[in-house]
């Protein structure tokens, strides 16, 4: 159960969650200050603590020290600011004053509105809280409201190339945190590249400010809008935890600053540099959510928060297990035509794939990346009669049917482009710089989006579609919008065009509510909490090396869960990497997560197609604990020793672990996996060999994992929970 109490007297809110407490309060000046984000305390405990946050200036160069819930740009501050304007006059100060507030109830949880304004101009502020009665993440959102009546004559009437009265935003976060004093400060994050995504770093937390970001218009290959920061002594299961994580699909920016006081605070939204966002009077801006948690156990109880988060509160449809899919890419490339698609999908059929995914090549002139983008008809040669005969016989052949679209691209050698070259994202004067042979379509402007709904919403309906994997493959370069740029508009294209996007996929799930989708960006450019909200699956890479999907998909499940992590099983030797690797060391890093396929089918021995079958079975007998059970991530990825996760379900009657040796420790053997969260008193049966062990030896000594000690090793073990002789007799 979560709460929102106020008290007047000291002007203090507090956000009690099931095991953490959040605290703020209104100073002298109206400012909004924070109070405290840690362990559960009172009112009374932090109307004390209030005491000691003083906002006192030892010297004249020092600036404010107490820690604001949105920093401002104004008065005696120097860090990063979370809010900048600039008022039709020029003025860029804020002065903070309070208005009101509101708290809300609701069966799912509580909300608190604060209502604040400028002191002189027309500019409301208000700042978003909502917490959920199962859940100890806090989501928090600005708006921004230009509190003018049209044509109110609140301007200045200086032709200054502002409208009279607008206010102009440059900056606008959706929340600044901060936290207690601590010596050791460290940020976990992920970096990456394409085909390298969320490699997990932990790093001191360095004096000074460390922006993570993306400039490119999507979430980034590079980082993740996440942060997780640790006093320096946690550890998986131990230690306070504070995680901050951005709702938003296009560039951002997390700035986490560490004072020479040891201050630490840090402001997120979206955008990079400025948003160059025009408020007029009368209207309002909204910023995305940047949700935040704490926790004091450590790593793994602040990675397991978030997927329960993700599950109870983000994803569309989050009890529903994920299928296996089949997808075409990396057996058939662009070389895509219905006699092959026929044959893989009879061969996916056999194993146990329940839904058919074809990939890039089936549209337009797309026989290679060079052209075809933005003509989204079957091309008639590979499919003479169009779709319809190929999905139905998959629809036949009892799996569900799936489509690779990119619906934000065209190739300049397409004919859309050859109709509509104004439609991408450029600039009149400056050259249209094409990745992978590609440009941008603008989907801030209306009329794009109408064209993209509009040839989705056919497609799907068509061909009756289940499954879309939207696709994404370059980054935004010349992001001009010459017809806006006349108002001095054209920067909102950087917020418009995500808006627009949520929007079709919104409008296109609303119309077709049996429609799933699969968000992919070049692997994973684009997955973040905003793209979960709206998507069933992402893809998290194009990397399907087994031992790279190791370090990637631990990277990727300390925020988001197995749940929404979609995993081919492909060729050996790998098409990326070369690297051979066993199959079931290929499966058993597949079932980490969404268990599919993706391999050149029509060419495996037919003793591998029978052991991929067995290994997908097995996956479907365990895909609800691995899918949507609590996620422990026994030793983290690493090239030699043993690499290991344990799931275990919500009811606790099932516990799958999966383990891996890439390479043996010269001279030792793999040892045993200590697995967590267990009921000591129970005892656990291993399914397969009918072995016990008392759950109270297996987190203390662990689970014998019987790896052989080459290369390559893998195994999954079962375990059911049973009632101990001890249960047992009580139960009598
Ligand atoms: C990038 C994706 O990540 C791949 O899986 C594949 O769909 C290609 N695009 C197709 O062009």
């Amino acid at each position: 159960m979560s709460t929102i109490t106020f008290s007047p007297g000291s002007r203090t809110w507090l956000l009690s969650t099931p095991r953490s407490s959040y605290a703020l309060r209104l100073d002298a000046g109206d400012a909004p200050c924070h109070l405290h984000w840690g362990a559960p305390l009172t009112m009374a405990q932090i109307e004390q603590l209030a005491t000691r946050h003083v906002d006192v200036h030892p010297n004249s160069f020092g600036g404010r020290q107490v820690p604001e819930e949105l920093a401002v740009d104004g008065g005696a501050r120097y860090g990063v600011s979370g809010l900048q304007v600039r008022f039709a006059d020029g003025t860029r100060a804020l002065e903070w004053a309070y208005v009101d507030h509101e708290i809300a109830e609701s069966a799912d949880g509580v909300t608190l509105a604060l209502r604040m304004s400028d002191r002189h101009y027309p500019l409301t502020v208000t700042l978003h809280y909502r917490v959920h009665h199962d859940s100890d993440v806090i989501e928090r959102s600005v708006e921004l409201s230009h509190a003018g009546a049209p044509g109110d004559g609140s301007g200045d009437g200086i032709d200054d190339g502002i409208d009279d009265g607008a206010i102009e935003v440059l900056r606008l976060d959706s929340a600044g945190w901060a936290l207690p004093d601590r010596e050791e400060y460290r940020v976990g994050h992920t970096i990456g590249d394409w085909a390298a995504e969320t490699q997990l770093r932990r790093e001191p937390v360095a004096f000074g400010e460390t922006t993570f970001t993306s400039r490119r218009g999507i979430t980034s290959h590079q980082a993740n809008p996440w942060v997780a920061i640790d006093a320096g002594d946690a550890d998986e299961s131990h230690g306070q935890v504070w995680s901050a994580a951005l709702a938003w699909s296009g560039s951002w920016r997390i700035t986490v600053q560490r004072t020479p006081g040891n201050r630490v605070t840090l402001t997120g939204g979206f955008g990079h540099d400025g948003i160059g966002w025009r408020l007029n009077p009368g209207e309002t801006l909204q910023t995305p959510a940047f949700a935040g948690l704490y926790t004091d156990g450590g790593f793994g109880a602040a990675s397991r928060t978030w997927h329960d988060y993700v599950l109870s509160h983000v994803l569309p449809h989050p009890q529903e297990v994920r299928p296996v899919l089949y997808n075409s890419w990396e057996a058939t490339g662009f070389d895509v035509d219905e006699t092959g698609q026929r044959k893989l999908a009879a061969q996916a059929a056999a194993i146990g794939v329940e839904l058919f995914v074809m990939d890039d090549g089936w549209f337009g002139a797309r026989s290679s990346d060079h052209a075809g983008l933005g003509d989204w008809t079957p091309n008639s040669e590979r499919f003479p009669q169009g779709l319809g005969p190929l999905v139905d016989e998959v629809h036949r052949l009892g799996m569900a049917f799936g489509l690779w679209v990119e619906p934000e691209m065209v190739n300049p050698d397409s004919d859309l482009y050859r109709a509509h070259p104004d439609w991408v994202l450029h600039f009149d004067n400056r050259q249209r710089t094409e990745l992978r042979h590609q440009l941008v379509l603008n989907f801030a402007r209306p009329d794009v989006a109408a064209w993209a709904h509009g040839w989705l919403d056919r497609l799907v309906a068509e061909y009756d579609i289940d499954f879309l994997k939207w696709d994404m493959n370059r980054t935004f370069s010349e992001a001009g919008w010459p017809e806006r740029a006349a108002d001095g508009q054209a920067d909102r294209l950087w917020i418009d065009y995500v808006r627009n996007l949520y929007g079709i996929i919104d409008r296109l799930r609303a119309d077709h509510p049996n429609l799933r989708i699969e968000g992919c960006s070049g692997g994973g450019g684009r997955v973040d909490l905003g793209m979960l909200s709206r998507v069933d699956q992402v893809w998290p890479s194009d990397n399907t090396d087994a031992f790279d999907r190791l370090t990637i998909q631990h990277g990727f499940t300390r925020l988001y869960p197995a749940r929404v992590m979609s995993a081919w099983v492909t060729d050996s030797p790998n098409p990326h990497t070369g690297r051979a690797i066993p199959l079931r060391f290929r499966c058993h890093a597949a079932m980490a997560g969404v268990m599919a396929v993706g391999g050149s089918l029509t060419e495996w021995a037919e003793e591998d197609l029978q052991e991929l079958k067995q290994h997908l079975a097995r996956y479907k007998e365990i895909r609800d604990t691995v899918q949507l059970g609590a996620l422990y991530a026994l030793s983290g990825p690493r090239p030699t020793g043993v690499t290991a996760v344990q799931y275990t379900s919500t009811d606790e009657s099932e516990t799958v672990v999966l383990a891996w040796q890439p390479t043996g420790v010269l001279g030792r053997e793999p040892g045993p996996a200590r697995l967590m969260a267990l009921d000591p008193q129970a005892r656990y049966r291993d399914r397969e060999s009918g072995r016990e062990y008392e759950g109270a030896l297996l987190t203390e000594y662990g689970l014998p994992l019987d790896l052989p000690s080459g290369d390559y090793a893998s195994t999954l073990i079962v375990l059911d929970r049973i009632a101990s002789e001890v249960q047992a007799a009580a139960a009598a």
